[in-house]
């Protein structure tokens, strides 16, 4: 199917067992940043199956009218793919006819019954989740395995078993929790879950890829702050944050390699620029709390980390993370009054249900490993820790 976990990398589905109500000539899983084509490249093939246009009678018109379909409204499902892009559609052809699919519904017409593995991970795919390509089609319907991430504040992934009856209804037959990961600094909208483990070098890898994340984050917001006309001292500020976060992805790196890990890829997407009140809202969660406390947790670190590594790497990266903290909070100054009210109200909550993800993390009991060598707090600390940030606060 679409998709690495099934087909080792290679994005592209074998189609054999794909049943669709109707003959296509080929079938494309297209993705693009936003509608049409975007100074982020527009939209990529990120795989297909058969010859696009092969039975058409007039295969140039068939041709532009593929090429026509790159733009379009809404998206079957938007989601992070190794490439870059995040909202994803599909685009057949069948003789001189060439369609798009945007919704579950027009999944579902194109599918027909769901009545094999590939059709049952297709849809399961653009409902979220990562279908594992291992199943079984039984009286029911089709029993498919397949992981999802349920939060990324701490990094969680369950396993699946899903049955997709004729219809597409999906259930799920049942759950197997997935452990809980880091939960440090600022996410880049559509970011990835790194593969967290309980392993240090592992764990050290994730921190690693969010940093890199990080990164990616604030380059959107410098762009985005340039495109709504802020000042420049912001605009300076994140473009220094977008050089910290790639050090701290380095340090971060260096430390998981001590520990016998290579650190993960940076796969974070940008996104089509915010408008203001989406920005607040983010900046609010991401900035205003995460970053908040990510700082303490590396101050923390700096001072309680058994390995003297650990110890000088945390030291500069939470000076660092002071320092977005401080963004956050200049730029959450200027965001404010240059919104309605209820997108001022729209941001508090962001920030009020972002530190209470972060307690429920604080209350999560840490590995002895991850305490001792890294010098995380337990939970005992955190909520501490917890309660003298939101004193400072
Ligand atoms: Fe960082
Ligand atoms: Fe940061």
């Amino acid at each position: 199917m679409f998709n690495d976990n099934c087909m080792n990398g290679a994005y592209l589905g074998p189609g054999e067992d794909l049943k669709l109500a109707r003959a296509v000539d080929s079938l494309q899983l297209r993705c693009e940043d936003q509608k049409g084509p975007t100074r982020l490249g527009g939209a990529v093939v990120v795989s297909t199956i058969g010859t696009p246009c092969a039975s058409a009678s007039d295969a140039d018109a068939c041709a532009a009218a593929l090429s026509a379909s790159w733009a379009g409204d809404g998206y079957l499902v938007t989601r992070y793919n190794p490439m870059g892009c995040i909202n994803h559609y599909l685009v057949w052809t069948a003789g001189d006819e060439v369609g798009t699919v945007r919704t579950r519904e027009a999944l579902l017409a194109l599918l027909g019954p769901v009545d094999t593995l590939a059709d049952a991970d297709l849809l399961i795919w653009a409902d979220g989740y990562e279908p594992l390509c291992v199943g079984d089609v039984t009286e029911g319907g089709v029993e498919v395995q397949a992981k999802r991430r349920i939060s990324d504040c701490p990094m969680q992934t369950n396993t699946y078993v899903l049955t997709v009856s004729p219809t597409g209804q999906v259930s799920e037959v049942s759950v197997q929790e997935g452990p809980q990961g880091p939960c440090i600094g600022r996410l880049a909208p559509g970011a990835p879950e790194p593969c967290l483990s309980a392993q240090v070098g592992r764990w050290l890898a994730g921190v690693a890829a969010l940093e890199a994340g990080a990164a990616v984050a604030f380059a959107q917001l410098r762009d985005e702050l340039v495109h709504h006309g802020a000042p420049e001292a912001l605009v300076r500020a994140a473009e220094t944050a977008v050089a910290d976060e790639q050090r701290h992805a380095a340090q971060v790196g260096t430390l998981a390699r001590r520990y016998g890990a290579d650190p993960l890829p940076c796969d974070a997407a940008r996104v089509p620029l915010r408008s203001l009140a989406t920005i607040a809202e983010d900046n609010a969660a991401e900035g205003c709390a995460r970053e908040v406390w990510g700082a303490a947790v590396g101050l923390f670190q700096a001072q309680n980390a058994r390995d003297p590594a650990v110890r000088e790497a945390m030291t500069a990266i939470a000076a660092d993370e002071l320092a977005h903290a401080e963004l956050s909070r200049a730029l959450q100054a200027w965001l404010l009054p240059r919104l309605s009210p209820a997108a001022r109200r729209r941001a508090a909550r962001a920030q009020r249900r972002a530190w209470r993800r972060v307690a429920k993390t604080a209350q999560a009991p840490a590995e002895a490993v991850f305490t001792e060598a890294l010098g995380l707090p337990t939970p005992a600390q955190a909520m501490a820790l917890l309660d003298g940030v939101s004193r400072a606060g």
